[in-house]
């Protein structure tokens, strides 16, 4: 999970780093009011939004008085940068800027290790820098197992030619951000700028941070981060259900027992489809795991049949610990509880542990809207041949829609 810049300011805050004061505000009144509380000459007003650049997108201006804060608030919120719509912004100290750095660390996936990096010419996007003058880049692996210590940071500061008589501030700001790096749990904190001030203070002045989401349960703390607004209100409801269900833009909704399964499946109905009227495509990823019980099976297939697009739902379980049969009577059961609610159909793959029973339980229910197929290939084009249909009979496929503007261009 990204944090949001304050968020960030307030992690830092929390672990000592130097910072300066932040208040979040939603409308231009409340932006007033924390530039008067704030009481600095000049406060900046900052876009609280999830993506980089918001400066160079006009999301960061400087104002000179509470009606200015408050004028500046109004243009920025609302604003889109890159695709996000700016619910907040942070009004903050302005800073009396001397020198601009950069300093990041960050998972290092190939290396299998942290790696730290940092520039005296900090500001700038560090992409442009990194691959014009990589040599103003330092890059430091960090081992995992010792954390940004002091000799590492030390060693930053001095292959970076960092003025000496702050070095000392700049190996301590350091090492506290790889505090907040391993108590968090992060897999990224980046600082972009670190600033030296006009009186000789280092100090954070942009924050980006990457939690781990798969450490959240140590940080019960956290729950009050997530930012809910921003998710997909059906990938909200699966995680009330503790589904790994992720939405997608397609047309086929997807249930399979195991990522690796549910991923080659997402794979073989975008192949089947890509040929057919309509392209249709995967709905969504939802893996439910070995027990694949009637309650998940139920839950799963609830929440893939609320996806307004989904034209045919494609269950694709291959039985291992669990056996098939348990599978048939999981749909079976779960076909009961919703009831009314399936009116769309449901193409089934079973294979694995107790097949033969599995495939007699479901051909035994004989329900109208299931269809059993005995391969997976042919169950994905089974699957993505009906949701074609569905699309050319509704009119949206791309050339149901094209034949009908044809036919008003001849009238
Ligand atoms: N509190 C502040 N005081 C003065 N200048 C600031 C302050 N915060 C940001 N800036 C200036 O605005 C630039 C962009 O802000 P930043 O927070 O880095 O946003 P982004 O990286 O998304 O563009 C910074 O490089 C810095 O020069
Ligand atoms: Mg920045």
């Amino acid at each position: 999970m990204d944090l949001f810049e304050y968020q960030a300011r307030d992690l830092f805050e929390q672990h000592g780093v130097p910072v300066l004061r932040g208040i979040v505000a939603t409308t231009p009144e409340e932006a007033r009011a924390a530039a008067e509380e704030l009481g600095t000459d000049v406060v900046v007003v900052k876009a609280q939004v999830k993506v980089g650049g918001r400066g160079k997108a006009g999301g960061v201006k400087l104002a000179r008085s509470p009606e200015e804060a408050e004028e500046r608030a109004r243009a920025i919120l609302g604003m889109d940068i890159k695709g996000h719509t700016v619910n907040a912004v942070m009004i903050a100290e302005g800073a009396d800027i001397a020198d601009e750095y950069y300093f990041s660390l960050l998972l290092d996936r190939a290396h299998r290790t942290y790696l730290a990096m940092f520039s005296v010419e900090g500001g700038v996007d560090i992409e442009t820098l990194a691959e014009e003058r990589p040599e103003a880049l330092v890059r430091r692996p960090v081992d995992p197992r010792v954390g940004l210590d002091e000799a590492t940071a030390r060693a930053i500061a001095e292959e970076a030619d960092f003025p000496e008589q702050l070095r000392d501030e700049l190996v301590r700001v350091l090492v506290l951000l790889g505090d907040v790096y391993r108590e968090a749990d992060a897999t990224l904190v980046e600082v972009n700028p670190l600033v030296r001030t006009g009186d000789d203070r280092i100090v954070a002045l942009d924050g980006k941070v990457t939690l781990d989401d798969n450490a959240t349960f140590r940080h019960p703390e956290r729950a009050g981060l997530v930012d809910e607004a921003a998710m997909d209100p059906l990938e909200l409801r699966a995680r009330e259900k503790h589904l790994n269900y992720v939405k997608l833009d397609g047309e086929v909704g997807i249930i399979g027992n195991g990522a690796g399964l549910v991923m080659s499946t997402l794979d073989v109905v975008a192949y089947a489809g890509e040929d057919l009227p309509g392209s249709p495509s995967p709905a969504n990823f939802l893996d439910i795991g070995g027990g694949a019980s009637a309650q998940v099976m139920a839950e799963g297939l609830d929440i893939i049949l609320s996806d307004p697009k989904v034209e045919v739902v494609f269950v694709n379980v291959f039985g291992g610990i669990t056996a098939c049969s348990e599978v048939a009577k999981g749909i079976r059961g779960a076909l009961e509880q919703i009831g009314d609610k399936a009116t769309k159909p449901i193409v089934v793959r079973l294979d694995g542990n107790a097949v033969d029973i599995g495939r007699e339980i479901l051909a035994e229910y004989d329900h109208p809207l299931v269809t059993v197929v005995a391969t997976m290939d042919e169950a994905a084009r089974t699957a993505a041949e009906r949701a074609s249909e569905a699309l050319v009979a509704s009119g949206s496929s791309g050339a149901g829609a094209r034949g009908s503007t044809d036919g008003e261009g001849e009238n």
